[in-house]
Protein backbone atom coordinates (compact mmCIF):
# COMPACT_ATOMS: atom_id res chain seq x y z
CA UNK A 1 0.00 0.00 0.00
CA UNK A 2 1.40 3.31 -0.92
CA UNK A 3 2.03 5.39 1.79
CA UNK A 4 0.32 8.38 2.79
CA UNK A 5 3.45 10.41 2.93
CA UNK A 6 4.82 9.61 -0.81
CA UNK A 7 5.55 12.60 -2.84
CA UNK A 8 5.40 14.70 0.36
CA UNK A 9 8.27 17.26 1.26
CA UNK A 10 9.08 17.69 4.83
CA UNK A 11 9.66 21.26 6.21
CA UNK A 12 13.41 20.52 6.92
CA UNK A 13 13.25 19.91 3.01
CA UNK A 14 13.37 23.43 2.24
CA UNK A 15 15.43 26.58 2.11
CA UNK A 16 13.73 28.74 4.45
CA UNK A 17 16.09 31.41 5.25
CA UNK A 18 14.68 35.22 4.55
CA UNK A 19 11.55 33.60 3.29
CA UNK A 20 8.45 34.31 3.91
CA UNK A 21 6.54 31.13 5.66
CA UNK A 22 3.02 30.85 5.76
CA UNK A 23 2.08 27.64 8.27
CA UNK A 24 -1.34 26.45 8.51
CA UNK A 25 -1.83 25.36 11.77
CA UNK A 26 -4.82 24.38 13.63
CA UNK A 27 -5.14 26.77 16.60
CA UNK A 28 -8.88 25.74 16.81
CA UNK A 29 -8.81 24.95 21.04
CA UNK A 30 -11.67 24.69 23.44
CA UNK A 31 -13.15 28.12 24.68
CA UNK A 32 -14.40 28.01 28.04
CA UNK A 33 -18.40 28.97 27.06
CA UNK A 34 -18.76 31.64 29.81
CA UNK A 35 -15.06 33.08 30.22
CA UNK A 36 -14.03 32.18 26.57
CA UNK A 37 -10.74 31.27 27.94
CA UNK A 38 -8.78 28.48 26.23
CA UNK A 39 -9.27 25.24 28.19
CA UNK A 40 -6.75 23.41 26.69
CA UNK A 41 -3.72 24.63 24.39
CA UNK A 42 -2.16 21.13 23.12
CA UNK A 43 -2.63 22.19 19.66
CA UNK A 44 -0.97 25.26 19.95
CA UNK A 45 2.03 23.04 21.78
CA UNK A 46 1.75 20.33 19.52
CA UNK A 47 2.80 22.87 16.54
CA UNK A 48 5.93 24.84 18.53
CA UNK A 49 8.58 22.40 16.84
CA UNK A 50 7.80 22.95 13.38
CA UNK A 51 7.21 26.92 14.17
CA UNK A 52 10.63 26.78 16.38
CA UNK A 53 12.36 25.15 13.53
CA UNK A 54 10.92 28.04 10.57
CA UNK A 55 11.96 30.49 13.23
CA UNK A 56 15.66 28.81 13.66
CA UNK A 57 15.83 29.05 10.22
CA UNK A 58 15.82 32.64 9.84
CA UNK A 59 12.51 33.03 8.01
CA UNK A 60 9.29 35.20 8.62
CA UNK A 61 6.89 33.12 10.18
CA UNK A 62 3.31 33.68 8.96
CA UNK A 63 1.13 31.47 11.16
CA UNK A 64 -2.91 31.17 9.93
CA UNK A 65 -5.83 29.44 11.40
CA UNK A 66 -9.56 29.23 11.84
CA UNK A 67 -11.25 29.32 15.30
CA UNK A 68 -14.86 27.86 15.88
CA UNK A 69 -17.61 28.68 13.16
CA UNK A 70 -18.00 32.21 12.64
CA UNK A 71 -19.53 31.41 9.26
CA UNK A 72 -17.77 33.76 7.18
CA UNK A 73 -18.76 36.94 9.56
CA UNK A 74 -16.04 38.88 11.98
CA UNK A 75 -17.02 37.66 15.75
CA UNK A 76 -15.44 39.08 18.61
CA UNK A 77 -15.41 36.07 20.87
CA UNK A 78 -13.55 33.80 18.31
CA UNK A 79 -10.12 36.40 17.44
CA UNK A 80 -7.29 34.78 17.95
CA UNK A 81 -6.27 37.01 20.31
CA UNK A 82 -6.17 35.14 23.29
CA UNK A 83 -4.30 32.42 21.46
CA UNK A 84 -1.90 34.49 20.31
CA UNK A 85 -1.10 35.63 23.87
CA UNK A 86 -0.89 32.00 24.86
CA UNK A 87 1.46 31.13 22.30
CA UNK A 88 3.97 34.01 23.51
CA UNK A 89 3.44 33.17 26.80
CA UNK A 90 4.54 29.42 25.91
CA UNK A 91 7.11 29.96 23.41
CA UNK A 92 8.41 33.65 24.26
CA UNK A 93 7.93 34.77 21.19
CA UNK A 94 6.62 38.19 20.19
CA UNK A 95 3.76 37.63 18.19
CA UNK A 96 1.98 40.13 16.35
CA UNK A 97 -1.33 39.68 15.49
CA UNK A 98 -2.71 41.94 12.44
CA UNK A 99 -6.78 42.14 13.27
CA UNK A 100 -7.25 40.31 9.41
CA UNK A 101 -5.84 37.87 7.58
CA UNK A 102 -5.97 39.60 4.39
CA UNK A 103 -5.68 43.41 3.18
CA UNK A 104 -3.67 46.25 4.58
CA UNK A 105 -3.32 45.15 8.28
CA UNK A 106 -1.71 42.06 7.12
CA UNK A 107 0.59 43.25 4.65
CA UNK A 108 2.27 45.90 6.57
CA UNK A 109 2.58 43.71 9.69
CA UNK A 110 4.12 41.17 7.37
CA UNK A 111 6.53 43.52 5.79
CA UNK A 112 7.56 44.53 8.37
CA UNK A 113 8.14 41.29 9.69
CA UNK A 114 12.58 40.39 10.29
CA UNK A 115 13.88 36.61 9.84
CA UNK A 116 12.66 34.65 13.11
CA UNK A 117 9.44 37.22 13.90
CA UNK A 118 6.54 35.36 14.18
CA UNK A 119 2.88 36.75 13.04
CA UNK A 120 -0.40 35.13 13.66
CA UNK A 121 -3.41 36.28 11.51
CA UNK A 122 -6.86 36.68 12.26
CA UNK A 123 -9.30 34.15 12.22
CA UNK A 124 -9.27 32.93 8.45
CA UNK A 125 -13.01 31.75 8.87
CA UNK A 126 -13.88 35.49 9.00
CA UNK A 127 -13.84 35.52 5.84
CA UNK A 128 -16.69 33.20 4.19
CA UNK A 129 -13.91 32.62 0.90
CA UNK A 130 -12.30 30.26 3.38
CA UNK A 131 -14.76 27.96 3.86
CA UNK A 132 -15.68 28.28 0.69
CA UNK A 133 -12.55 26.84 -0.98
CA UNK A 134 -12.35 30.36 -3.00
CA UNK A 135 -9.76 30.84 -5.08
CA UNK A 136 -9.69 34.32 -5.18
CA UNK A 137 -9.37 34.16 -1.39
CA UNK A 138 -6.29 31.60 -1.54
CA UNK A 139 -4.98 34.18 -3.89
CA UNK A 140 -4.85 36.84 -1.64
CA UNK A 141 -3.52 34.67 0.87
CA UNK A 142 -0.67 32.94 -1.43
CA UNK A 143 0.32 37.10 -2.19
CA UNK A 144 1.71 37.27 1.41
CA UNK A 145 3.96 34.50 1.33
CA UNK A 146 6.85 32.01 -0.49
CA UNK A 147 6.78 28.85 1.31
CA UNK A 148 3.65 27.28 2.27
CA UNK A 149 4.01 24.44 5.75
CA UNK A 150 1.14 22.10 6.32
CA UNK A 151 0.63 21.59 10.11
CA UNK A 152 -3.20 22.08 10.26
CA UNK A 153 -3.97 17.88 10.63
CA UNK A 154 -7.17 18.59 12.97
CA UNK A 155 -8.60 20.83 9.53
CA UNK A 156 -7.13 18.37 7.25
CA UNK A 157 -10.47 16.41 6.02
CA UNK A 158 -12.10 19.92 5.25
CA UNK A 159 -11.55 21.51 1.40
CA UNK A 160 -11.19 24.53 2.79
CA UNK A 161 -9.24 27.70 0.97
CA UNK A 162 -6.23 27.43 3.55
CA UNK A 163 -5.69 24.08 3.31
CA UNK A 164 -6.69 22.92 0.13
CA UNK A 165 -6.58 25.77 -2.49
CA UNK A 166 -3.51 27.93 -1.30
CA UNK A 167 -1.03 24.58 -1.21
CA UNK A 168 -1.95 23.89 -4.83
CA UNK A 169 -1.21 27.50 -5.70
CA UNK A 170 2.23 27.13 -3.94
CA UNK A 171 5.12 25.89 -5.29
CA UNK A 172 7.02 25.63 -2.55
CA UNK A 173 5.02 23.32 -0.11
CA UNK A 174 5.82 20.81 2.77
CA UNK A 175 4.52 19.61 6.22
CA UNK A 176 5.99 20.17 9.30
CA UNK A 177 6.47 17.62 12.04
CA UNK A 178 2.91 17.31 13.48
CA UNK A 179 1.33 16.52 10.54
CA UNK A 180 3.95 14.06 9.54
CA UNK A 181 3.58 12.21 12.96
CA UNK A 182 0.12 12.47 12.74
CA UNK A 183 -0.17 10.54 9.01
CA UNK A 184 2.41 8.11 10.74
CA UNK A 185 1.03 7.23 14.14
CA UNK A 186 -2.49 6.91 12.33
CA UNK A 187 -1.07 5.09 9.05
CA UNK A 188 0.06 2.34 11.58
CA UNK A 189 -3.47 1.09 12.76
CA UNK A 190 -4.18 0.72 9.24
CA UNK A 191 -1.00 -0.67 7.92
CA UNK A 192 0.47 -2.57 10.82
CA UNK A 193 -1.95 -3.83 12.84
CA UNK A 194 -0.33 -6.13 15.55
CA UNK A 195 -3.01 -8.52 17.02
CA UNK A 196 -5.00 -8.72 19.25
CA UNK A 197 -5.91 -5.33 18.04
CA UNK A 198 -8.78 -3.71 20.61
CA UNK A 199 -10.72 -0.29 19.82
CA UNK A 200 -12.48 1.60 22.47
CA UNK A 201 -15.69 3.65 20.61
CA UNK A 202 -17.61 6.35 22.63
CA UNK A 203 -19.72 9.93 21.82
CA UNK A 204 -22.82 10.76 21.24
CA UNK A 205 -23.89 8.64 17.89
CA UNK A 206 -23.14 5.53 16.31
CA UNK A 207 -24.58 8.01 12.99
CA UNK A 208 -21.23 9.94 13.62
CA UNK A 209 -19.33 6.98 13.73
CA UNK A 210 -21.20 4.56 11.31
CA UNK A 211 -17.87 4.97 9.21
CA UNK A 212 -15.24 3.93 11.63
CA UNK A 213 -17.03 1.07 13.05
CA UNK A 214 -17.28 -0.64 10.28
CA UNK A 215 -13.81 0.06 9.30
CA UNK A 216 -12.77 -1.20 12.79
CA UNK A 217 -15.35 -4.21 12.45
CA UNK A 218 -12.86 -5.24 9.68
CA UNK A 219 -9.76 -4.72 11.28
CA UNK A 220 -9.72 -5.20 15.12
CA UNK A 221 -9.98 -7.89 17.66
CA UNK A 222 -12.52 -6.26 20.33
CA UNK A 223 -14.69 -3.23 20.03
CA UNK A 224 -15.80 -1.95 23.45
CA UNK A 225 -17.69 0.23 23.41
CA UNK A 226 -19.68 3.26 26.03
CA UNK A 227 -20.90 6.98 25.65
CA UNK A 228 -24.47 7.23 24.38
CA UNK A 229 -23.97 5.37 21.51
CA UNK A 230 -23.68 2.24 23.52
CA UNK A 231 -27.09 3.17 24.58
CA UNK A 232 -28.42 3.13 21.01
CA UNK A 233 -26.31 -0.58 20.32
CA UNK A 234 -28.15 -1.55 23.76
CA UNK A 235 -31.33 -0.97 22.98
CA UNK A 236 -30.83 -2.54 19.40
CA UNK A 237 -29.98 -5.44 21.61
CA UNK A 238 -33.18 -5.42 23.80
CA UNK A 239 -32.44 -3.67 26.75
CA UNK A 240 -34.69 -1.14 28.07
CA UNK A 241 -32.90 2.26 28.31
CA UNK A 242 -35.53 4.07 30.14
CA UNK A 243 -35.15 8.01 30.03
CA UNK A 244 -31.45 7.15 28.12
CA UNK A 245 -30.76 9.15 24.45
CA UNK A 246 -31.14 6.58 22.39
CA UNK A 247 -31.03 7.17 18.34
CA UNK A 248 -34.44 5.32 17.71
CA UNK A 249 -33.96 5.81 13.79
CA UNK A 250 -30.41 3.84 14.05
CA UNK A 251 -31.92 0.65 15.92
CA UNK A 252 -32.32 -1.47 12.76
CA UNK A 253 -28.66 -0.03 11.38
CA UNK A 254 -27.46 -0.71 14.82
CA UNK A 255 -28.78 -4.53 14.34
CA UNK A 256 -27.07 -4.76 10.99
CA UNK A 257 -23.65 -3.76 12.58
CA UNK A 258 -24.10 -6.17 15.52
CA UNK A 259 -24.51 -8.86 13.35
CA UNK A 260 -21.53 -7.62 10.82
CA UNK A 261 -19.40 -8.08 13.53
CA UNK A 262 -20.35 -11.18 15.11
CA UNK A 263 -19.35 -12.63 11.15
CA UNK A 264 -16.52 -11.14 11.31
CA UNK A 265 -15.61 -13.15 14.67
CA UNK A 266 -15.12 -9.24 16.64
CA UNK A 267 -16.38 -9.37 20.19
CA UNK A 268 -18.84 -6.36 20.67
CA UNK A 269 -18.09 -5.31 24.39
CA UNK A 270 -21.08 -3.40 25.54
CA UNK A 271 -21.73 -1.70 29.08
CA UNK A 272 -23.32 -4.24 31.46
CA UNK A 273 -23.43 -1.64 33.56
CA UNK A 274 -24.33 2.53 34.21
CA UNK A 275 -23.72 5.29 36.04
CA UNK A 276 -26.99 7.30 35.73
CA UNK A 277 -29.21 10.12 36.94
CA UNK A 278 -32.35 11.80 36.19
CA UNK A 279 -30.47 15.17 35.23
CA UNK A 280 -27.70 15.92 33.08
CA UNK A 281 -26.10 18.04 35.95
CA UNK A 282 -26.72 15.85 38.49
CA UNK A 283 -24.18 15.93 41.07
CA UNK A 284 -24.73 12.11 42.54
CA UNK A 285 -24.60 9.36 40.17
CA UNK A 286 -26.74 5.99 40.35
CA UNK A 287 -24.77 2.71 39.79
CA UNK A 288 -27.02 -0.03 38.33
CA UNK A 289 -27.02 -3.19 36.35
CA UNK A 290 -28.18 -1.98 32.57
CA UNK A 291 -30.96 -4.29 32.56
CA UNK A 292 -32.29 -2.28 36.19
CA UNK A 293 -32.07 1.09 35.34
CA UNK A 294 -34.59 3.11 37.31
CA UNK A 295 -37.96 4.97 35.53
CA UNK A 296 -37.04 8.45 34.93
CA UNK A 297 -33.12 7.44 34.65
CA UNK A 298 -30.31 8.25 32.02
CA UNK A 299 -27.33 6.36 31.51
CA UNK A 300 -24.26 8.87 31.48
CA UNK A 301 -22.07 7.15 32.16
CA UNK A 302 -20.15 3.13 32.07
CA UNK A 303 -20.11 1.56 34.92
CA UNK A 304 -17.19 0.09 37.31
CA UNK A 305 -18.02 -3.48 36.20
CA UNK A 306 -18.04 -2.33 32.70
CA UNK A 307 -14.76 -0.45 33.02
CA UNK A 308 -13.25 -3.81 34.42
CA UNK A 309 -14.25 -5.62 31.56
CA UNK A 310 -12.57 -3.38 29.01
CA UNK A 311 -9.95 -3.33 31.24
CA UNK A 312 -9.18 -6.95 30.96
CA UNK A 313 -9.39 -6.76 26.66
CA UNK A 314 -7.20 -4.39 27.21
CA UNK A 315 -4.72 -5.79 29.35
CA UNK A 316 -3.91 -8.32 26.84
CA UNK A 317 -4.26 -5.79 23.78
CA UNK A 318 -0.42 -5.14 21.24
CA UNK A 319 -2.68 -2.15 19.90
CA UNK A 320 -5.47 0.13 21.14
CA UNK A 321 -7.12 2.76 19.66
CA UNK A 322 -9.68 4.80 21.49
CA UNK A 323 -12.07 7.90 20.05
CA UNK A 324 -14.23 9.08 22.43
CA UNK A 325 -15.30 9.70 25.63
CA UNK A 326 -17.15 7.01 27.79
CA UNK A 327 -19.92 9.36 29.40
CA UNK A 328 -20.51 12.77 30.48
CA UNK A 329 -17.17 13.29 31.61
CA UNK A 330 -17.42 17.18 32.52
CA UNK A 331 -19.72 16.32 35.31
CA UNK A 332 -17.60 14.89 37.59
CA UNK A 333 -20.01 12.16 38.82
CA UNK A 334 -19.76 10.94 35.22
CA UNK A 335 -16.01 10.90 34.56
CA UNK A 336 -14.93 7.89 36.14
CA UNK A 337 -15.45 5.66 33.05
CA UNK A 338 -13.22 7.84 30.50
CA UNK A 339 -10.95 8.14 33.40
CA UNK A 340 -11.10 4.10 34.07
CA UNK A 341 -10.98 3.27 30.27
CA UNK A 342 -7.84 5.84 29.89
CA UNK A 343 -6.17 4.44 32.98
CA UNK A 344 -6.45 0.51 31.41
CA UNK A 345 -5.06 2.05 28.26
CA UNK A 346 -1.84 3.73 29.66
CA UNK A 347 -1.69 0.49 32.28
CA UNK A 348 -1.56 -2.05 28.73
CA UNK A 349 1.55 -2.68 27.05
CA UNK A 350 0.08 -2.44 23.93
CA UNK A 351 0.71 0.31 21.23
CA UNK A 352 -1.82 2.96 21.57
CA UNK A 353 -3.30 5.73 19.71
CA UNK A 354 -6.00 8.35 21.24
CA UNK A 355 -7.89 9.87 18.12
CA UNK A 356 -8.67 12.94 18.95
CA UNK A 357 -11.46 15.29 19.49
CA UNK A 358 -13.38 14.96 22.95
CA UNK A 359 -11.76 11.98 24.50
CA UNK A 360 -7.95 13.83 23.86
CA UNK A 361 -9.47 17.03 25.83
CA UNK A 362 -11.06 14.36 28.70
CA UNK A 363 -7.48 13.13 28.92
CA UNK A 364 -5.98 16.24 28.83
CA UNK A 365 -8.23 17.17 31.61
CA UNK A 366 -7.02 13.99 33.71
CA UNK A 367 -3.45 15.17 34.04
CA UNK A 368 -0.24 15.08 32.01
CA UNK A 369 1.01 11.58 33.22
CA UNK A 370 -2.00 10.44 32.14
CA UNK A 371 -1.72 12.04 28.64
CA UNK A 372 2.09 11.03 28.94
CA UNK A 373 1.22 6.83 29.27
CA UNK A 374 -0.31 7.10 25.58
CA UNK A 375 1.85 6.33 22.41
CA UNK A 376 0.11 8.72 20.36
CA UNK A 377 -2.26 11.41 21.02
CA UNK A 378 -3.60 12.94 18.19
CA UNK A 379 -4.64 16.54 17.39
CA UNK A 380 -7.59 15.74 14.83
CA UNK A 381 -10.81 14.58 15.91
CA UNK A 382 -13.04 14.31 12.64
CA UNK A 383 -9.81 14.19 10.35
CA UNK A 384 -8.19 11.44 12.16
CA UNK A 385 -11.29 9.15 12.16
CA UNK A 386 -11.14 9.65 8.11
CA UNK A 387 -7.83 8.81 7.75
CA UNK A 388 -8.39 5.92 9.34
CA UNK A 389 -11.49 5.02 7.93
CA UNK A 390 -9.22 5.23 4.15
CA UNK A 391 -10.34 8.63 3.08
CA UNK A 392 -8.32 10.95 1.02
CA UNK A 393 -7.97 14.06 3.20
CA UNK A 394 -7.87 17.49 1.13
CA UNK A 395 -5.32 19.29 3.53
CA UNK A 396 -2.89 16.45 3.10
CA UNK A 397 -3.30 15.52 -0.68
CA UNK A 398 -2.73 19.01 -2.13
CA UNK A 399 0.38 18.86 -0.24
CA UNK A 400 1.72 16.27 -2.77
CA UNK A 401 3.78 16.82 -4.91
CA UNK A 402 4.54 13.69 -7.17
CA UNK A 403 3.15 10.04 -6.46
C1 LIG B 1 -11.59 20.37 14.60
O1 LIG B 1 -11.61 20.93 15.70
O2 LIG B 1 -12.01 19.20 14.43
C2 LIG B 1 -10.95 21.09 13.45
O3 LIG B 1 -10.30 22.24 13.86
C3 LIG B 1 -11.97 21.37 12.38
O4 LIG B 1 -12.95 22.24 12.87
P1 LIG B 1 -14.41 22.20 12.22
O5 LIG B 1 -15.05 20.91 12.63
O6 LIG B 1 -15.11 23.42 12.74
O7 LIG B 1 -14.23 22.26 10.72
Amino acid sequence: MPSRLDGIRLVDELELENQRVFIRVDFNVPLDKSTGEITDDERIRAALRTIQHVVDRGAKVILASHLGRPDGERVAGLSLEPVGARLAEISGWEVHLPDDCLGDAAKKVISDQRPGQVCLLENLRFHPGEEANDDEFARDLADLCDIYIGEAFGAAHRAHASVHALPKMMRERAIGYLMRDEIEALSKIINEPAHPFVAVLGGSKVKDKIGIIETLIDRCDALCIGGAMANTLLAARGADMKASKIESDWLAGSRTLLEKAEKKGVDVLLPVDVRSADDLDATEAVVSSVGALGAGQMALDIGPETVERFATRLAAAKMIFWNGPMGLFENEPFAGGTLGVAKAIVDSPAFSVLGGGDSAAAVHRFGSDLAKGFDFISTGGGAALELIEGKPLPGIESLRISQ
